[in-house]
């Protein structure tokens, strides 16, 4: 006669990852736990001995790290450690965090009802993350009690039957104009429990493995008596009584969620050494079992949701291990996503995701799921929407290959022709490992998962697009900054913010310009006047002595008669010389006052080219004319050499010939 296990017996995941934190949480001392880990005396008796000791409250713990266990405890309680400068090992399952949350967050709009025992340390826990009013509902009688109200949610101790949450709810609707209830039962217990009708349903005996004071195994222990009456309850393998015959008597084993593997697998051991190294088959319900279990079946099913492959579901991450996470999808069996299927990089417990279902049974009793589809299948749909519109995607360089460059966009493989990488001839595609990228999609083929993209589109359209916008931007009479690009003999051309513009030399200066070197310098910044736009033509006409004062304006603040100023010959004529005080300002020496003597040409005192200091005697702005004075500069400069010769006196004419021709001739002078 064979032996059969129950494939749900033993741990939970959320039993599995509080012992794994323990025991991480022992290797830093001291190390005290908040309560009996789990109801298993082999367990606890292995963390004390690593030097994890139970203690009741944070208060009798002075130093070192709480493990908190996987039934949690109230924001007090980790407010309190967090006060006394305890290091926290949360060890709370998963269901448990998700009950805090959903509970926490309903507190702060309506009452809150926590159907379970008042006594639980989950329900105490789960009640001190509430704000408001919490009502604590453990039977059908006690919802009765709740007072009338408007609304309220309703969530459920994690451990409790989905069938008897139902009842209770039912009951509390009476109570509640608008109950909204939350879904937070765990289906571990109740798929153990259902998993362990079926196999006592079928064996002669059936031993129950489990700690003494676990009230989970006890009810499993109860469930396999009512159908199994050679049921029996033990903690470890020395417990097994005499007489047990494989050979004769179809044994079934189970074990209630804190029974550590290792326990369970003894046990199992034990028993196939009894029956001489008989194999040990899974759990195969024939169909005369499965037709008397199928009611109590059809209940519990009834609250689980239905899958099928290619199916994408919500769940939440019920453990993470290096090679998968296991997650809870609400089905009979929880789900399991591979490494490899999985695209998030930092997933933790209690973290909703969205995975879809690849095998509902991969042989073993789990369901097989992958995110990374529904990330793919989300990234292609994201992809094609932005093809048929036409916009822009962004990529990074990942591969350099024959013909090409493999780019990264969203999460797909994407190929860019050499030929669409740039404007110009790409010679080493290699540059662009690594680079991320504005592209265009202008293939793309879901069923054949094909994705061509361009780059040297975008960079044209988006030239196009910048050029336009300039074009937007510049109006006639509007100064602007702009960078010098290039100087021709001509002038300079100007990049006004995405398009170039020319400056005349004409327009470089006020004064007289031979070449725009003289003026301006490649990539200088410069701030331009637009003269004229013609977008058909392509041309922006700009200035830029536009944009500075023009010299005629302030000559009369700026050259006030009587000022001694420096400038430059310019010019020779017969009447004078002409002398450019600045760019653009040119004022007449007339050759009576270009010496202090009479000259007969004006070449006699001056030459192009030489810089003189002049007295200003007279300005005109609106002629244009400036009045300038050599002689009396160096009249006046003899006036103060006189005062070093005793006997003389400022202003002796006999010291100095002056011109009779002394008055300002310059208003004929033809310029
Ligand atoms: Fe276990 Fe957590 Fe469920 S501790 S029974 S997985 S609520």
């Amino acid at each position: 006669m064979p032996i059969r296990v129950g494939r749900c017996a033993g741990f939970c995941s959320g039993v599995r990852a509080a012992v794994r934190i323990a025991e991480e949480a022992a290797q830093t001392r001291p190390c005290a736990c908040l309560g009996p880990l789990i109801h298993n005396p082999q367990v606890l008796a292995r963390l004390e001995e690593k030097g994890v000791r139970i203690v009741e409250s944070p208060d009798e713990v002075s130093s070192g790290t709480v493990v908190i266990r996987s039934h949690g405890v109230s924001r007090e309680v980790i407010e309190l450690c967090e006060r006394r400068g305890l290091t926290i090992a949360d060890a709370t399952c998963a269901y448990v965090v998700r009950l805090h949350r959903l509970a926490a967050e309903a507190s702060a709009r309506m009452p809150v009802c926590i159907v379970g025992q008042a006594d639980h340390p989950e329900v105490r826990g789960t009640a001190g993350w509430c704000a408001g009013d919490v009502y604590i509902v453990d039977s059908i009688e006690s919802a009765g009690r709740v007072p009338l109200l408007d609304e309220a949610a309703a969530v459920a101790q994690t451990t409790l039957p989905p069938l008897q949450y139902k009842a209770i709810t039912d009951a509390l609707a009476e109570r509640v104009k608008r109950l909204v209830v939350y879904d937070t039962v765990c289906l571990a217990t109740s798929r153990r429990q259902r998993e362990a009708t079926e196999l006592a349903d079928w064996a002669d005996v059936m031993i129950v493995v489990g700690g003494r004071d676990s009230a989970n195994t006890r009810k499993l222990y109860e469930t396999c008596k009512e159908r199994c009456p050679r049921s029996l309850r033990i903690e470890g393998p020395e417990e097994l009584p005499e007489g047990l015959d494989p050979a004769r008597d179809n044994i079934g084993i189970t074990a209630g969620a804190s029974t550590p593997d290792w326990v369970l697998k003894e046990v199992v051991n034990r028993m196939n050494d009894i029956e001489q190294n008989a194999p040990v088959p899974q759990l195969a319900p024939t169909e005369s079992q499965e037709n008397e279990n199928a009611s109590f079946m059809k209940d519990i099913e009834a609250t689980l949701i239905p899958i099928r492959t290619g199916q994408t579901i919500t769940g939440t991450v019920v453990q993470v291990t290096e090679d998968e996470i296991c997650v809870n999808i609400g089905y009979k069996s929880d789900g399991l996503v591979k490494r490899s299927d999985l695209v998030s990089k930092d997933v933790h417990v209690g973290d909703e995701i969205d995975v879809e279902v690849v095998k509902v049974n991969d042989g073993e009793g789990n369901v097989l799921l992958s995110q990374r589809n529904v990330v793919s299948r989300k990234n292609w749909d994201a992809l094609m929407t932005r093809y048929d519109e036409g916009g822009y995607v962004e990529g990074v360089g990942r591969e350099a290959v024959k013909g090409g460059l493999i780019a990264n966009v969203m999460g797909v493989r994407a190929f860019i022709p050499a030929s669409q990488l740039s404007q110009r001839y790409v010679e080493k595609i290699e540059d662009f490992v690594g680079k991320t990228m504005r592209l265009k999609i202008i293939e793309a083929d879901k069923s054949k998962k094909r994705i061509v993209c361009s780059r040297k589109i975008v960079i044209a359209e988006e030239a196009v697009a910048k050029k336009k916008e300039a074009w937007d931007k510049l109006a006639v009479g509007e100064v602007v900054p702009g960078v010098v690009r290039r100087l021709t003999d001509f002038g300079a051309f100007v990049d006004v913010g995405g398009v170039d513009g020319l400056v005349h030399v004409t327009d470089l200066s006020w004064g007289r310009v031979k070449h725009p070197s003289e003026i301006v310098q490649p990539n200088q910044e410069i701030q331009v006047k637009v003269l004229s736009l013609d977008q058909e033509r392509d041309r922006i006409q700009l200035g830029y002595k536009q944009t500075q004062p023009r010299p005629w304006e302030i000559a009369e603040e700026k050259y006030p008669p009587g000022s001694i100023v420096s400038g430059k010959v310019v010019r020779i004529t017969t009447f004078g010389a002409f002398v450019e005080l600045e760019p653009g300002l040119d004022g007449l020496v007339h050759i009576s006052q270009c010496a202090l003597s009479r000259i007969a040409k004006v070449e006699d005192a001056v030459e192009v080219g030489q810089i003189v200091r002049v007295k200003v005697l007279s300005v005109d702005s609106e002629a244009k004319r400036i009045s300038l004075s050599i002689r009396a500069v160096l009249e006046d400069e003899a006036f103060m050499y006189s005062d070093d010769i005793p006997g003389e006196s400022l202003g002796d004419e006999t010291a100095y010939t002056l011109s009779d021709d002394s008055s300002d001739s310059t208003s004929d002078a033809p310029y």
